[in-house]
């Protein structure tokens, strides 16, 4: 491609360089404006009336008493919104449920986290009182809690989409199963749990809406895809795309739990029905109450290995809980259908995995989109059956891991430029498998407290995940590039849209622009985070998003220069990015290219088990992540820290209950995510950059890895430790004592 720096062959001008995070001086002085920092004058407030019912018929929506309170401006239902459906995927939710209007599905509240009501009052608190003077009248219908009840033929449908309440059921048919599994010395059979996680973010949702100087609906908020908000809501509301305009602020942090809507379509509906500025602010109780969670699973799995380890079948049926809404579950799931026998090659395999439909809160995008649901069993297998063959974890991982030519469990081949063995052997020499003379895997010793109760081992576990929509999602990204200047490029303009969440984009964006024109980055600028900059970048998500708008940027200044080289000035260069094709599952085999690109990682953890209390301390982690090429190291080791520490807390912590659909812990007192306390003493990050075949300037990406091997290698380790398999996740004291002791490990006091 164009451009002088790394593209004319020199040294790179700005990238693979620790720069300063553009947003960093902002954030951490306090100027940096977050949606609930931001007022305007004259400006309402919005309050939502949620469900008071799980699962129940609307009989009636009394307003009259909110509307009769001072300082009360507007309250609406479903009868007010011009088009009373939205959803990321497939649009299959109430705006509002509720009597009258155009979607005959709105009628019903099928979860805690629906809305009934809107509210807009002259301040906050008379919302707030407002919303409490609705009388809702409900004819409750039966609540479905349960994946296996949900899915039994004679439990009534909860949705009238989804039949079998079923939001899809993905098979992966492969060989032949009796003979696959006749060919095995060993066969483990295992049944694995995983729990919700909320994203727990730093900014619960919060935004302001307004009419703005060209008469377009503007809703400033935080969210993971400006353009994707903006098209549901010019949806929900009946307005043509050029009548809505969404700015994103700085964002508190996201991990998936912005791709879906929050506040965006009330806001607008209301600011649009009123002319005046609407503002919202949820408190973080109703954040963990009112946001999709990452999905619980149920896996039941089988694997069969030859006495050299070769894996000879493998069958398995993955349940994700999904609630009564699509969300993204169709796409989580597909891809825990993907990686349901891990990376690894197997000529026999059944796999189902299904989106199942309940009463429960909507489960959605959490960092890692099912892949770390789906490696927590299928690591646990490979572990289990390296124990059963007497075989290292490693050896077994290097027979049977995907590399270059393999036929995946959709049978087409891995994407080229597999890496997984290399992280691998990586992972193995810098954590507790040193190098042995003969080229065999033998896990090094590591010393014993002296405390009896307190008992250490080592684990380890491999992981995949994909850059970019799969399965045949309509994948592109936008970039703009202005050269101004004379003889010479004095100020570079970027106009990209992609979301700056905290993981620092704008700034590998400003480093991606700097080396294709080559110029140093002092004459980048970058405008972003508004729709009618540029067309869409697509989200901040899949890991995607240096990968995606740094190829688009990439083209914007190759035609920006020919623009120049033509006298052009400023010269300008416009390009929309798509990447390769992908297809979706065949539905009877599951046959498909699902994706065009892969990061790889591996994590070797060393946990402290304390088998009186069953806490379990994480002590070290040692992480290699291939990133294909590093835009800014220092913020890969960011993503990579922050990620296991998420992790963690995923794996050993951050047990969020619900009962017959109702969230009991929603307080960061009672859901307990890591704190400085809890953090390992040691995260050693290594970046390989074993670059992919068409990520701009080598690029694969990194966000989510960090997630997806750290719980299976700590249950691992909590084995090495102590000889016992936790197969649930959070590995909670309470859960980690009951396994010891049915054991006989740990006293009875
Ligand atoms: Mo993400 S879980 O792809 O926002």
């Amino acid at each position: 491609m164009a451009g002088n720096g790394t593209n004319g062959g020199g040294e790179p001008v700005a990238i693979g360089k620790s720069m300063l995070r553009r947003d960093a001086p902002d954030k951490v002085m306090g100027a940096a404006q977050y949606p609930a920092d931001i007022d305007l004058p004259g400006q309402l407030w919005l309050k939502l009336r949620f469900s008071d019912r799980v699962h129940a018929r609307i009989t009636s929506v009394d307003t009259s008493a909110a509307e009769a309170l001072p300082g009360v401006v507007a309250v609406y239902t479903a009868k007010d919104v011009p088009h009373n459906e939205y959803g990321l995927v497939i649009k299959d939710q109430p705006v509002l449920c509720g009597l009258g209007g155009i979607n005959p599905a709105a009628d019903t509240v099928r979860c805690y986290m629906d809305c009934v009501a809107v509210v807009v009052a002259e301040t906050e608190a008379i919302a707030a009182e407002a919303v409490k003077l609705i009388q809702v009248g409900y004819e409750d219908l039966p609540g479905v809690f349960d994946m296996e009840h949900a899915l039994r033929p004679e439990t009534p449908q909860i949705h009238p989409n989804w039949q079998g309440n079923k939001f899809s059921h993905y098979k992966l048919r492969k060989g032949d199963m009796a003979a696959g599994f006749a060919d095995a010395d060993v066969i483990v059979e295992g049944t694995y749990e995983t729990g919700y996680q909320e994203h727990a973010f730093l900014q619960p949702e919060a935004g302001l809406a307004y009419i703005d100087d060209e008469g377009r609906v503007t809703v400033v908020v935080a969210g993971q895809w400006a353009h994707e908000d903006l098209w549901q809501v010019s949806h929900a509301l009946g307005l043509p795309h050029d009548r809505v305009r969404i700015i994103y602020p700085a964002v508190g942090g996201a991990f998936g739990g912005r791709e879906d809507m929050s506040v965006q379509i009330v806001l607008a509906l209301a600011a649009m029905k009123l002319g005046r500025p609407v503002k919202t602010q949820w408190s973080r109780e109703e954040s963990i109450l009112y946001h999709h969670k990452r999905h619980p699973f149920h896996i039941q799995t089988k694997w069969g290995a030859k006495r050299d380890g070769t894996i000879t079948a493998i069958s398995a049926t993955l349940l994700g809980d999904a609630g009564p809404y699509a969300y993204t579950s169709t796409k989580v799931v597909a891809n825990a259908a993907l990686l349901g026998s891990g990376p690894y090659e197997c000529e026999n395999l059944h796999i189902d995995a299904i989106a199942v439909v309940t009463n429960n809160i909507p489960s959605g995008a959490f960092r890692g989109f099912g892949a770390p649901q789906a490696m927590f069993a299928a690591e646990g297998q490979i572990n289990k059956l390296a124990a059963a063959l007497g075989m290292d974890p490693v050896a077994i991982r290097m027979k049977n891991g995907y590399r270059d030519g393999s036929i995946t469990s959709v049978q087409t081949p891995v994407v080229p430029g597999c890496t997984l063995i290399e992280v691998l052997d990586a992972c193995a020499r810098e954590s507790y498998w040193p190098t042995q003379a003969d080229g065999a895997w033998v896990k090094s010793d590591i010393p014993q407290p002296r405390d009896p109760a307190l008992r250490r081992g080592v684990g380890l576990s491999v992981g995949m995940k994909n850059i970019g929509y799969s399965f045949g999602y309509p994948e592109h990204s936008w970039a703009g590039v202005e050269l101004r200047g004379k003889d010479s490029i004095d100020e570079v303009i970027v106009r990209a849209v992609g979301a700056e969440v905290g993981q620092g984009s704008h700034t590998a964006f400003v480093q991606m622009a700097a080396e294709a024109v080559g110029v140093p980055v002092e004459k980048v600028r970058l405008e972003s985070h508004d729709t009618t900059l540029m067309g869409s970048s697509g989200s901040a998500s899949a890991s995607r998003l240096t990968f995606m708008q740094g190829n688009a940027i990439r083209g914007a200044a190759q035609k920006a220069l020919e623009a120049w080289a033509h006298e052009e000035r400023p010269a300008v260069g416009i390009f929309e990015y798509n990447p390769p094709k992908t297809t979706p599952f065949d539905p009877e085999t599951g046959y498909c290219d699902p994706n065009f690109a892969y990061a790889y990682t591996a994590m070797a953890v060393e946990v402290e088990v304390d088998i009186e209390t069953g806490h379990v301390r994480l002590e070290r982690v040692v992480s290699i992540n291939d990133v294909g090429r590093a835009i800014n190291p220092q913020l890969i080791v960011g993503q990579v820290e922050g990620g296991v520490v998420q992790a963690q807390g995923y794996a050993l912590m951050e047990n969020l209950i619900s009962k017959e659909g109702r969230i009991l812990n929603p307080y960061l007192s009672t859901y307990l995510i890591p704190t400085a306390l809890d953090v390992p003493t040691e995260v050693k990050t290594v970046i390989l950059e074993y670059a992919d075949r068409v990520g701009p300037f080598g690029v694969r990406g990194v966000a989510e890895l960090p997630l997806i091997p750290l719980a299976p290698a700590i249950a691992a380790a909590v084995h090495d430790a102590t000889g016992v398999w936790v197969d649930q996740i959070p590995m909670t004291p309470d859960r980690v004592v009951k396994a010891l002791r049915a054991h006989g490990i740990g006293a009875v006091v």
